[in-house]
């Protein structure tokens, strides 16, 4: 039997969201996190993109990375179904269909979209000038695919390393809240928001982390706390509705979250719940900072009204860990993310630097065109 030899990007993390290899994506189901850890084999087009859409992956980088590995997935599996000599135009058909059923998966992370549009350019390119493809030529655009799909982790991973270092100095002693889970689960390890929380630990700032539970999912009770438990960083979970009163009694000292999609303006979508805690910072006079690498811009769209907000089934939110809590006919309203308006925020943390005000200005001097 063949054996199996596991992708590692090269500073691996001790939480792993999903790993490769080579031939098979496996993901840990994080609708079943902190009390089980399982791993799916996601080894077809639609298993992976169930799994995006179902949330057993998630977070915006996550569901780009994994998304592409899932475009790779999908191509392969043409093997079985395509007869050489092969003309071009069949296999630019593939492409599009493959990443359209990807991208579809979930609206509000640009990201996944941002992967999926950089792997077909990577087939378009590789398809200029032929009209026939033979197998050899096959099988090397299929190389090509799998590359440019791992290179996009490694790069996402050396980002989230690097605004750690870039952020870590902003952030005050004291508490720290964030909303969401941002940590290596919603990235290619290490985090965004997280990864500036435990840089900041590491280097000795006596923070500790107020956990927005984060209702329906429960991202931050679930997810954020246990990788915060793995890292043995303080944290206390709260309701995400006390964090007006905490602010008013002064104990919460700065505010970090992740993005999903950050329009040219600085307008920053992100999960529900995140507006309400900019408004709140902004009363407290607190600082409030956003952490998300350059392929979560979106500079096509010049404020945050054009963003593609998620709604989700009324029943995780009638529902607490699959147990309904409200009564039998209840309704709800479920979009599970909300817009925060540029000027609610501080400093936008990314790769290639830190973003201040005026962002309509300098959001397109540091993130160009084209972002990789
Ligand atoms: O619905 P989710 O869990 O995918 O939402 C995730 C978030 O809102 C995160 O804050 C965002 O994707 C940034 S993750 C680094």
């Amino acid at each position: 039997m063949k054996r199996e030899i596991p992708f590692e990007p090269k500073k691996t993390d001790v939480i792993k969201a999903f790993y490769w290899t080579n031939t098979s994506l496996y993901l840990l189901d994080q609708r079943k996190l902190p009390h089980k850890e399982v791993y799916f084999k996601a080894d077809t087009l639609e298993k992976v993109r169930e799994s995006i859409q179902k949330m057993l992956i998630r977070g915006a980088p996550a569901i780009g990375i994994v998304g592409a590995i899932g475009f790779y997935i999908g191509m392969k599996a043409l093997d079985k179904k395509i007869k050489f000599p092969l003309p071009t135009k069949k296999v630019i058909t593939y492409i599009r269909k493959i990443a359209y059923r990807l991208a579809t998966a979930r609206p509000t992370a640009v990201n996944l979209s941002w992967a999926l549009e950089r792997m077909q350019r990577v087939g378009e390119a590789f398809l200029a000038n032929t009209e026939i493809l033979s197998k050899e030529a096959w099988e090397q655009l299929l190389e090509f695919f799998k590359k440019e799909a791992l290179t996009i982790w490694e790069e996402d991973l050396e980002a989230n390393l690097r605004m750690g270092e870039l952020g870590a100095g902003l952030l005050p002693e004291g508490g720290i809240l964030t909303h969401c889970n941002t940590g290596a689960l919603a990235t290619g390890g290490y985090g965004t928001a997280l990864g500036v929380i435990r840089k900041a630990y590491a280097l000795g700032k006596k923070i500790f982390v107020l956990v927005d539970e984060t209702r329906p999912f429960l991202q931050g009770a679930r997810l954020t706390a246990w990788e915060l438990s793995k890292l043995k960083i303080p944290y206390k979970i709260i309701t995400d509705n006390s964090a007006g009163f905490l602010m008013q009694r002064g104990i919460v000292k700065a505010v970090i979250v992740g993005a999903d999609r950050i329009a040219k303006n600085g307008d920053t979508a992100n999960k529900i719940g995140t507006y309400t805690l900019s408004v709140l910072a902004k009363v407290h006079h607190i600082p409030f900072f956003v952490c998300a690498p350059t392929s979560t811009f979106d500079l096509s769209i010049s404020s945050g009204e054009e963003i593609p907000i998620e709604e989700r089934e009324p029943r995780e939110v009638l529902s607490c860990q699959n147990k309904l809590i409200a009564p039998k006919k209840a309704q709800a309203i479920n979009f599970v993310f909300d817009i925060t308006p540029a000027e609610n925020i501080t400093a936008i943390i990314t790769e290639r630097g830190i973003i201040y005000p005026p962002f309509e200005e300098n959001i397109p001097r540091v993130i160009k065109d084209g972002k990789n």
